[in-house]
């Protein structure tokens, strides 16, 4: 158990694995929170946290960390980022992970709203846009306080690709990659600036579509790299980015998978479109104006989850 909370905060992180872990030390590195990793496995949640809080007198953080298999210690978290389940291996799609990680996550999410039914929960187990819907569906949580990452990852692989192609540094790029968390996913090159100078000004045609598609690609780029899992490094500043917005009420506008109510035409499901983060996580969805061609791939993005959703008999 956490002793005594020293930031304030808690933040429960499910899944001890490479995103899960990576996430951890995040959030405590830039002391936002006290964190409880949780795993199906013993002791490697607790041997993750015992290396972390051994890395604080040279890091110099005070956040605390404790690593449990037990649900009763997530009590009370303010927010809860669920990375637990499988991830893909060379040649698997992230649809490949649908009814392994559905069963996963039913179980987490039940645990997480006995223990915490105030808390935010930032899915992040693939397939993302369908493990969000059950998680909202399943926790029966507000809509606003589930959430999916995935567009800002998405659209950070995108602004990566971007400032390299122009060689200048990634942080001036601002970029957005809404629709689903998989091949179907919608660059949109109209709101994607270097220091608000539109990239389509700044990139030829031929060239942007080519970061377009790698950018689709771009988790399965590194699966093919990586060969024994997937991407963690991105994935896991992307999780903290959002987490930082919700703890300190810093209002971002961020791409995130999120429940729509016919927003942009789409009921009933989750799909990644630009809304406001604040402490009480969907603070607003942000309608942009977008051409026929992005709506339809939007709509054909989402059509690729209802699949999968009908799938799972949700
Ligand atoms: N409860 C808690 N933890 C679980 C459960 C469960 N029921 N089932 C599995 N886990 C844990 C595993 O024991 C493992 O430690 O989830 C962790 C997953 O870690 P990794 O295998 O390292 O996977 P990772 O790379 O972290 O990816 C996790 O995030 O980006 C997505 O597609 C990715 O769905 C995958 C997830």
């Amino acid at each position: 158990m956490l002793k005594e909370r020293k930031m304030g905060k808690k933040v429960t992180v499910v899944g001890a694995g490479f995103v899960g872990a990576t996430c951890a030390r995040r959030i405590i590195e830039k002391d936002l929170a006290d964190v409880v990793l949780i795993d199906i496995i013993e002791g490697l949640p607790q041997g993750r946290a015992l290396d972390l809080m051994e890395s604080a007198p040279i890091e110099g953080y005070s956040a605390q960390i404790i690593g449990t298999n037990d649900y009763k210690d997530t009590k009370n978290s303010d927010i809860v980022v669920v990375t637990a389940g499988i991830a893909r291996k060379p040649g698997m799609s992230r649809d490949d992970l649908l009814q392994i990680n559905a069963k996963i996550i039913k179980d987490v999410v039940e645990n997480i709203a006995k223990f915490s039914p105030n808390a935010i929960l930032i899915m992040v187990t693939n397939p993302l846009d369908v493990m969000s819907y059950l998680a909202y569906k399943t926790t029966k949580f507000k809509s606003s306080k589930v959430i999916g990452m995935a567009g800002v990852l998405d659209s950070a692989r995108y602004r990566f690709f971007i400032a390299q192609a122009l060689g200048v540094t990634p942080s001036l790029v601002n970029a957005f990659v809404l629709g689903g968390h998989g091949d179907s996913m919608v660059p949109l090159p109209r709101y994607s600036t270097v220091n608000g100078i539109p990239i389509t000004q700044l990139l030829d045609i031929k060239k942007i579509n080519q970061i377009n598609e790698r950018t689709k690609n771009g988790g399965a780029e590194i699966v093919g790299l990586l060969k024994t899992g997937s991407a963690y490094y991105a994935p896991s500043a992307s999780v903290v980015e959002m987490v930082k917005s919700i703890l300190l009420n810093e209002n971002r506008i961020l791409p995130c998978c999120v429940f729509l109510k016919g927003e942009y035409g789409l009921k009933d499901i989750y799909c990644g479109i630009p809304v406001r983060l604040s402490k009480n996580g969907v603070e607003e969805i942000i309608k942009i104006d977008l051409t026929k061609e992005e709506l339809e791939s939007l709509k054909n993005s989402s059509e690729a989850v209802k699949k999968n959703i009908k799938k799972l008999n949700i």
